[in-house]
């Protein structure tokens, strides 16, 4: 994982938000080549939702709403994650992404002080004999089974130096107890150290609109894209004039103020969605599910992350958000474990049931068939582009040994195989020499033509070689290179990446280097924009 971090900000993929001040934990900046990256990824996804479908249309609500639709959700009551505080750090983590351990616990009740001054403001200071104090403070440390407790003494002291500053070099701790622990989530895997009792705490990403900041001017960043789609629901149904099944799509920034952003733009404070709110009659929402089931995973291989690295996870009904009657989640194979890319649930009329009872508007569907009117069910594909952009690079990232073809020396190529739909950069136009006009000014012609094309870039600096490999690292599929054979002909007949004969002795052709096999083969100029727009299409 380290290299692909290191690879995204040398190569201007993604930089942390802020850097020079220091960073801002879970916030991310994409850079010229991430935000192409990202832009192909959700222009991919928008098109097969709403042009390559007829019962999707597309949609971009606001990201601040009225408070009354959070509420009305049970957003601003339940859309929280269980917190623990490790007692000696004071870091926050999820309580339910703590690895449970197993080992010895040492229990301390506290410490024995000399220092009497201690008896004035410490809460838990009482006189033990005339010289000593007693500060009762309890505390637990984990270390692992056969670990002395002098492991869990370290620890302990440390928690003791800094509680009032109490503990000093002769203090004494107490200990109460040492035993076994089997599966415990209540120390830090990190350190040992006890954690606090869970609690609460809401993810949504509070502020006030208008210029005074009391409650009734408070509002939410949106958690997520899909309430703009219900509460609009029945002002698109009515001027699209769809029939169910029916589905509204659309891409757009969410904020969750999660306890623990890790993982590089896994989780994140501020990232993107690509939601799918696919209405449909009642009953059939457990038969959608599978559908969307298939059709996003298909949608996943086509991006370039193929059926075997995805797991499909049916949520345990503990698990499921409070929304939901049926979740699978899309996990991906990340370096760091599989993770959730994307979840699918299936809402039932839970959100439209909501909004229709706290606004007091209807918002049920008439159908023109049984002349009934009802509440839809809703299956929900709900995917992270900042997620799926980082599944694209780890699948993509490789490293291979290969001889350099002018030294014959051994040498790492680092390579994106990304897809060449999704590609940041679809091709290179290079002439092989710098200092040749003649091949320059057909280099430079062939990089304007395909420009307004597709997004396509023109070097001539360093030898041919390093421009391939620098193109490698970008994950440019294909390398245009105008050559002498250019110029004066083909040496030999070939067949050419069309598929078309070239004779010998045939101008205006160029070699085309593929960036994954490094196979090089000929293909005539004219035939570039077409053979480069099939391949991304
Ligand atoms: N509307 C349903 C919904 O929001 P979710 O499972 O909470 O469901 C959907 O989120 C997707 O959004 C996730 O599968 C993930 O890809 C992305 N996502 C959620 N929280 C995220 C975070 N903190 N950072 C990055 N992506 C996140």
């Amino acid at each position: 994982m380290e290299k692909i971090v290191a690879l995204c900000k040398r190569r201007g993929f993604i930089f942390q938000s802020s850097e020079i001040y220091g960073g801002l934990n879970g916030a991310w900046d994409y850079g010229p080549l991430g935000v192409e990256l990202k832009r192909n990824l959700k222009d991919y996804w928008w098109k097969c939702m709403t042009q390559l479908r007829d019962d999707i249309v597309g949609f971009d609500g606001s990201i601040l709403m009225n408070a009354a639709v959070w509420k009305a959700t049970g957003h601003v009551d339940t859309f929280s994650d269980p917190l623990v505080e490790c007692l000696l750090t004071k870091k926050r983590y999820r309580a339910d992404q703590i690895e449970p351990q197993s080992g010895t616990a040492y229990y301390y009740e506290g410490f024995k002080t000399t220092d009497k001054s201690m008896e004035a403001d410490v809460p838990g200071a009482i006189p033990s004999t005339k010289s000593m104090l007693i500060v009762k403070h309890p505390f637990a440390v984990l270390v692992p089974k056969g670990k002395p407790e002098a492991s869990a003494q370290k620890i302990a002291r440390q928690f003791y130096e800094a509680y009032k500053n109490g503990l000093k070099p002769d203090s004494e701790l107490i200990l109460t107890e040492s035993k076994p622990e089997e599966n415990t989530t209540k120390f830090n895997p990190e350190n040992g150290a006890q954690l606090s009792e869970p609690r609460v705490f809401n993810l949504m990403l509070k502020t006030y609109i208008g210029p005074v900041q009391d409650e009734s001017a408070v509002t939410y960043l949106r958690p997520e894209t899909a309430q703009a789609m219900f509460v609009q629901f029945k002002n698109v149904l009515d001027v699209s004039q769809k029939k169910l099944p029916f589905g509204i799509a659309q891409i757009g920034k969410a904020f969750r103020n999660e306890i623990n952003p890790r993982n590089f733009t896994f989780r994140s404070r501020e990232f993107e969605q690509m939601e799918l709110e696919f209405f449909v009659k009642p009953g059939t929402g457990p038969e959608w599910l599978e559908k969307w089931k298939e059709e996003r995973l298909a949608w996943y291989e086509a991006v370039g992350i193929p059926r075997s690295k995805i797991h499909v996870l049916t949520v345990a009904e503990k698990d499921r958000s409070f929304y939901s009657q049926g979740t699978y989640d899309l996990e991906y194979e990340f370096p760091f474990g599989v993770q959730e890319l994307e979840g699918i649930a299936h809402r039932g009329n839970y959100d439209l049931t909501k909004h229709q009872t706290a606004s007091g508007k209807p918002l049920e569907y008439f159908d023109e068939e049984t002349k009934t009117k009802y509440l839809p069910e809703v299956v929900e594909p709900s995917a992270g582009v900042d997620r799926t952009v980082l599944a694209l690079l780890c699948e993509a990232y490789d490293e291979e040994t290969i001889k350099d073809e002018e030294s014959g020396k051994e040498e790492t190529r680092v390579v994106l195989h990304f897809s060449p739909r999704i590609a940041p950069i679809k091709a290179a136009v290079f002439p092989l020499l710098k200092n040749k006009p003649e091949l320059v000014a057909i280099a430079k012609d062939i990089y304007k033509t395909l420009q307004p094309l597709l997004k396509v870039t023109y070097a001539d600096t360093a030898a041919i070689g390093r421009r391939y490999r620098r193109m490698d690292e970008i994950g440019t599929p294909f390398g245009i290179t105008v050559d002498f054979e250019t110029l004066e002909g083909v040496k030999e007949a070939s067949i050419s990446a069309t598929g078309t004969p070239i004779a010998a002795g045939q101008k205006e052709t160029v070699t085309l280097r593929h960036r994954d096999s490094m196979k090089q083969e000929r293909i005539a100029i004219a035939d570039l924009p077409a053979y480069l727009l099939a391949k991304i299409a």
